[in-house]
């Protein structure tokens, strides 16, 4: 038996600018998604997911993408965690090449499903390490990251970029461009994350944003400022010394990119109003930014306060169903003891 997590992540800046080639810096957080692999004798897969942030379920597959929920969860978010799952398992079967491969497998996360925090990613990433271990043939972390990309790639019909994947795989502050994904050194950035309890479907709001830059000249050049903003932000964050506390000239200049951020975001149609509301009461809680993360429609947002100003002013706030800090975390994806 192998037990692998990974984490999820917030977008300091640059989802879905990200799926057209422009940079994006997302930044791995404290909340994980945990995968338990246990080989079979024969080909069957049986999945077990218990508490995605939904109620738990059961599901059982005989071979081929047959399953069962045991309790009433919503069927769309059902189906595509269960998609990523067999898709982590046809990489994993693949990358050791025993394609009749069986496992019974557990996935326990606490990342939403569907809120921009990257549940699927975390889950692709620490389901191919535990399975590809469990199958003797361990990867490097990497490898675990471009076979997750693929992974979504085949999930997401072709609309995904590497940064979710890449992110999950590597921990920390990542920088991702096209195919140039790596580490970046950052300071410890003070999140704060608001969850209006929703979900937005990534492929339509991706699918949205594809319609308006190939219709109008002005939404491309929208996708282009939001590039123009990540590459000024990765210079802020590179400038910055790693070992100390973020000060507030960087905070505050951070800050105004992340709003500015937002707003191009909301232009292309992928914020909503419980997003924008949790955006605005974060601003004026005093927050040095706030804006939507990962592809918005409903989900999360992640706003820069080292008080606890707008954590108050969130859990008071009528759209927003849970509030958290959420730590850097340093380290991708992970054998678990
Ligand atoms: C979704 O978490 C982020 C998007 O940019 C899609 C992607 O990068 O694959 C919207």
């Amino acid at each position: 038996m192998t037990i692998s997590s990974a984490p999820g992540k917030v977008y300091l800046f640059g989802e879905h600018a990200v799926v057209y080639g422009e940079p994006a810096v997302p930044c791995a957080i404290e909340r994980r998604a945990t995968v338990t692999v246990e080989r079979r004798s024969d080909d069957h897969i049986r999945v077990e997911a218990r508490d995605l942030s939904l109620d738990g379920f059961t599901v059982e597959y005989t071979g081929d993408t047959e399953y069962r929920p045991d309790v009433d969860v919503p069927t769309a978010l059902v189906d595509a965690a269960m998609g990523y799952v067999d898709a982590a398992v046809e990489q994993a079967r693949d990358a050791a090449d025993m394609p009749d491969a069986g496992f019974d497998i557990i996935v326990e996360s606490d990342i939403p499903l569907g809120a921009g925090l990257g549940s699927s990613a975390a889950v692709v990433v620490a389901g191919i390490d535990a399975a590809t271990r469990e199958l003797n043939t361990p990867l490097d972390c990497r490898e675990v990251a471009r076979r997750a990309y693929n992974a979504e790639y085949d999930v997401q019909d072709g609309q995904a970029s590497r940064a979710d994947t890449f992110c999950s795989a590597m921990g920390g502050v990542v920088y991702v461009e096209g195919d140039e994904c790596r580490r970046m050194t950052a300071p410890n950035l003070p999140f704060v994350i608001g969850f209006d309890g929703g979900a937005g479907d990534t492929g339509e709001l991706v699918a949205g944003v594809r319609r308006l830059r190939s219709e109008y000249d002005f939404a491309a050049k929208t996708v282009g400022s939001i590039g123009e903003i990540v590459r000024q932000g990765e210079t802020l964050l590179q400038n910055a010394n790693p070992e100390t506390t973020p000060g507030q000239a960087l905070l505050t200049e951070l800050g105004q990119f992340m709003d500015f951020d937002h707003g191009l975001l909301e232009a292309l149609g992928v914020s909503s109003r419980t997003l924008d509301n949790m955006v605005w009461a974060a601003r004026e809680a005093g927050a040095y930014g706030a804006k939507l993360t990962g592809a918005g429609g409903g989900g999360c947002i992640v706003a820069l306060d080292e008080t606890s100003e707008t954590e108050t002013a969130l859990e008071y706030t009528a759209e927003c169903h849970d509030v958290f800090r959420a730590e850097l975390d340093r380290i991708g994806v992970r054998v678990e003891e």
